[in-house]
């Protein structure tokens, strides 16, 4: 008997273009001598709703808040969908690159510093000795601005603390950039982070359960950083793997990537952003994705190639750690 996949893509967010090109991903590669596919374009819950009884198991290629962040997750909880991402929790805490770091801080592990513009709470935090203190109980750029002199020198990061594909993120270069990148980061959430730029290497760690798959080098060539273009045009970016970096620092890439699946506790699989400062010798962390993008030209299937794993491969392994009981040989 196939196992009856239904493949999640779609959603009404803005990742939805890139979300239909990784559900065709996983819908091309899949093996059909093992699978019967169902493609599921959502457009509406209903979508989902009508699962129940018709799957086997729902395969995820439904980034951004809705798909990603622990919605799509419990919804297939309650139907008894058994689905190839994290559950609800570790994928909120993977949505929220502000509780991402509140989690890892909590369990002794490095991050950026930052200050938190917090539209729900109405107020400012900065990130100092471990731990986030509120310095402003209400909101206001002009203390931000001060804050940010006091501590750092421009450029800074903005970023919207539940968003994607780079939407809303901003390298600030001076003062007067501050309002407007503040600005676009909240189209996309509530909460505002505010870091350093850190100028380093940016490398990018896959892990499929407890493989760890080899480190990727980034180098954005569209855009300043890793952004839209850079990650979605064409020649947007060079992205090397294995990256190019010494075997002790790729263990220890490796290493703190299963650290932070653990710490998290994502149980299937995803992939963890960094940039390496060499001058600090330190990585830091900057995000774990919990349904990283799966198009042609995405990241974990490049890191799948360079370990010798097909595409098929790779989605077979994936649907192991969903389904272990199930014996993945082909039918004769
Ligand atoms: N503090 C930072 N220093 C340097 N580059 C950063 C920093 N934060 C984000 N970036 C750049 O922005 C890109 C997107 O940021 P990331 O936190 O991974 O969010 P997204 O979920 O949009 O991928 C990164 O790949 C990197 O190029
Ligand atoms: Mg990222």
């Amino acid at each position: 008997m196939k196992i009856k996949v239904g493949v999640l893509f779609g959603g009404w967010g803005e990742e939805r273009e890139v979300s239909v090109k990784s559900g065709q991903f996983v819908v091309e590669n899949l093996d059909r001598n093992k699978y019967e596919v169902r493609e599921v374009l959502v457009n509406r819950i209903e979508d989902i709703i009508e699962l129940k009884g018709e799957i086997d198991l729902a395969f995820i290629a439904f980034h951004g808040k809705i798909g990603e962040g622990g919605y799509v997750q419990a919804i297939l909880d309650l139907l008894g969908i058994p689905y190839t991402s994290a559950s609800p929790l570790p994928s909120q805490i993977g949505m929220n690159k502000w509780l991402f770091k509140r989690v890892l801080q909590s369990e002794g592990l490095t991050t950026v510093s930052d200050i938190v513009l917090d539209y729900v709470t109405k107020r400012i935090l900065v990130n100092e000795n471990g731990g986030y203190r509120q310095v402003l109980s209400r909101i206001c750029l002009r203390q931000t601005v001060r804050l940010i002199a006091e501590k750092w020198s421009y450029p800074v990061f903005v970023k919207p603390a539940d968003s994607g594909s780079s939407f809303g993120i901003s390298k600030v270069k001076n003062e007067s950039q501050l309002r407007p990148a503040v600005k676009e980061a909240t189209k996309f959430s509530r909460q505002v982070i505010i870091e350093p730029s850190l100028e380093g290497k940016e490398l990018t760690v896959t892990f499929v359960g407890k493989t760890v798959l080899p480190p990727i080098l980034i180098i954005p060539h569209k855009g300043e950083f890793f952004d839209y273009a850079s990650k979605y045009e064409e020649e947007g970016a060079e992205e090397i793997c294995p990256a190019p970096i010494d075997s002790r620092l790729s263990r220890r890439l490796q290493r703190l990537t299963l650290k932070i699946k653990k710490v998290v506790g994502v149980e299937t699989y995803g992939r963890v952003d960094f940039v390496y400062k060499p001058d600090e010798d330190v990585i830091y962390p900057l995000e774990i994705n919990t349904v990283p993008g799966m198009t042609t030209t995405s990241l974990v299937p490049k890191a799948a190639a360079a370990f010798g794993w097909s595409n098929q491969r790779l989605l077979d392994e994936i649907i192991r750690l969903v389904l272990p009981e199930q014996n993945h040989t082909p039918e004769v």
